[in-house]
């Protein structure tokens, strides 16, 4: 497949084989991640590979117990990472000024873009990947457990491994709600109900497949897919006390000055 076609027939993988990831696949992926632009190509992200059963059972409970990471052979955390780059320029006589959110922003970034190049290269070889967002939302845990030093901050998780499902591709909102040409165009009310008028019902279906999603749906009298995404979801509660947490993080690992 080409890129482009590879990237039409992405879907993220929740079931995996056992079979290990061979040592050669893993560092063409690694190197196809390192290839990703990079902000003044100063590379200001790591990744740490994770193998080990004990340890992947650690980062199962950190990532709210999602059950592939205890099936998948291979668990990739992407991190924000100023400390390699700040290093070397304090031996070179040269004072790094990286310390702050902009230089937080910048690594971000870079992790983030470094993992997409990862997942495409392990998705054109045949393995599956799925993304663990619970990463930012166990920053503490996983800086202690990975032993995250100043500078250093987690961004993302990848898991890869040998697919075990073949599921149906997600749907998508319609283009012309996502591209806009030259300004921002803010739907009106009739536009923003078009747009997600096929995911209210086909999302909604979906959620009712998954037998514990759906008893918290009837017991918490839920109407519609929004709600669920508000009050079950990503709740204005949830969001608030993990952001809380991102913020301590940030400032316990030199980010926030
Ligand atoms: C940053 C990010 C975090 C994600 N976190 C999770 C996660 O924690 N658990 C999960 O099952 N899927 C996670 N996903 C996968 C999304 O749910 C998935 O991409 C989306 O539902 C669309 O499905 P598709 O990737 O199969 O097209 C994440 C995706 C992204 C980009």
């Amino acid at each position: 497949m080409d890129a482009v076609a590879q990237m039409l027939a992405h879907r993220s993988i929740r079931s995996y084989r056992p079979d290990p990831v061979p040592e050669k696949l893993l560092e063409e992926i690694l190197n196809a991640a390192t290839r990703a632009s990079t902000s003044g190509n100063m590379q200001t992200y790591s990744i740490i590979v994770t193998r080990d059963a004990a340890r992947r059972r650690a980062l199962h409970a950190m990532h709210y117990e999602q059950e592939m990471i205890l099936e998948a052979p291979l668990l990739l955390t992407f991190v924000a990472d100023w400390r390699r780059m700040s290093r070397w320029c304090r031996l070179s006589e040269a004072e790094p000024g990286y310390d702050n959110f902009l230089s937080f922003l910048v690594a971000f970034a870079d992790a983030l873009i470094a993992a997409q190049n990862a997942a495409l290269a392990a998705e054109t070889r045949g393995l599956g990947i799925c993304y663990m967002g619970t990463t930012i939302c166990a920053t503490e845990k996983l800086i202690e457990f990975f032993e995250l030093p100043t500078g250093v901050f987690p961004a993302t998780t990848l898991v890869l491994g040998y697919p075990d499902e073949e599921p149906e591709l997600r749907d998508r909102l319609p283009l012309a709600s996502i591209v806009h040409e030259e300004r921002f165009v803010d739907l009106d009310d009739a536009g923003i109900r078009e747009t997600y008028r096929e995911r209210e019902t086909e999302g909604w279906k979906r959620y009712q497949d998954f037998p514990e999603l759906a008893e918290r749906m009837r017991e918490s009298g839920v109407r519609n897919l929004a709600q669920v995404y508000t009050t079950l979801k990503y709740t204005k509660e949830g969001n608030e006390a993990i952001s809380a947490e991102i913020l301590a993080m940030l400032k316990r690992q030199g980010f926030l000055g």
